[in-house]
C-alpha cells in the first residue's frame, strides 16, 4: 500500500514535471520569432500611445500587446494618473517606456515657469512616486513647442512621424491601412489608447506590420538601436535612416 502511494506520488510529480516542460516550450515557441532578434538589424517602429490611462481600454491593449510581445511607449495625462496607479505599474513592470503628457492636457507654449512645472513637474512627480524611477520622456499636447518647452522640458521631447488622426472619425479599418501605407523603418507612430477602436487599429498594425517583419520596440531602444542619443530639451520626430 505505502508502495503504491510512493509510486502514486512519484507519478503525479513526474507528471507534473512534464506538464511544466511542456508548458515552458510551449510558451517559448510561442513567443514571436523577433523577441530573440538583433535590433540593428531589423526594420524597426515604435507603437505611442497619447492620452491615457483609461482603464478599459489601456488594460485591453497592454493583454494584446503582452500576447504578442510588442514594448510601446505611453505619454500620460497626470490627472488621470490617481485611479490607474496599478495599470502605471502593469506597464512599467512589462517594459513599456513611459513619458509625460501633461497634468490636464494643455498647451505648453507660452506657459510661465509656474504653469509649466504644475502641468510637467507634477506629473514627473507622481510617475516617480508611482514607479521609484524618474527618466520619463515628455510629448507636448498638439505637438505644440517653442524656446521655452525646449528649455525646461528636463527631457527629450518625443513628437511623431506617423499620425493617422484616430482620434478624429475612430474608423480602426481607416486608422490600420493609413499606418500601414505609411510604416517604414525608425518610425514613431502616434494612436490613442483611450478609444476601443484604436485599441483594435494598434493590435492590428502590429500583426500586419509583424508580416512585414517589422520589430516594435519603446522610444529609448528605438534611438538606442540606432545610435541617436535622446538628449534633454531636444525634439525628436522619427529615427529615420
Ligand atoms: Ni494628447
Amino acid at each position: 500500500m505505502r508502495r503504491y502511494q510512493k509510486r502514486g506520488i512519484i507519478a503525479v510529480l513526474a507528471g507534473l514535471l512534464a506538464g511544466l516542460t511542456l508548458l515552458i516550450c510551449v510558451r517559448r515557441t510561442a513567443l514571436p520569432v523577433d523577441a530573440s532578434a538583433h535590433l540593428s538589424q531589423q526594420k524597426l517602429i515604435a507603437l505611442t500611445f497619447d492620452d491615457g490611462p483609461r482603464r478599459s481600454t489601456t488594460t485591453r491593449l497592454l493583454d494584446g500587446l503582452a500576447e504578442r510581445g510588442v514594448k510601446a511607449t505611453f505619454f500620460l495625462i497626470g490627472k488621470q494618473l490617481a485611479d490607474h496607479e496599478d495599470v502605471v505599474r502593469r506597464m512599467d513592470r512589462e517594459g513599456h517606456q513611459i513619458g509625460i503628457h501633461t497634468f490636464d492636457h494643455v498647451q505648453l507654449t507660452d506657459l510661465n515657469q509656474a504653469d509649466f512645472d504644475a502641468q510637467v513637474v507634477t506629473t514627473r512627480t507622481l510617475l516617480k512616486d508611482i514607479l521609484g524611477h524618474n527618466d520619463f520622456l515628455l510629448r507636448p499636447p498638439y505637438g505644440k513647442w517653442d524656446e521655452g518647452v525646449k528649455k525646461r522640458a528636463g527631457c527629450p521631447i518625443i513628437l511623431w512621424s506617423i499620425d493617422p488622426e484616430d482620434w478624429n472619425d475612430k474608423n480602426t479599418d481607416r486608422v490600420v491601412n493609413m499606418v500601414v501605407n505609411q510604416a517604414r523603418d525608425g518610425g514613431i507612430i502616434l494612436l490613442h489608447d483611450i478609444y476601443p477602436q484604436s485599441v483594435d487599429a494598434a493590435l492590428a498594425i502590429v500583426d500586419k506590420l509583424h508580416a512585414q517583419g517589422y520589430y516594435f520596440c519603446t522610444i529609448d531602444q528605438l534611438f538606442a538601436a540606432r545610435g541617436i542619443s535622446l538628449n534633454p530639451g531636444e525634439v525628436y520626430w522619427n529615427a529615420y535612416p
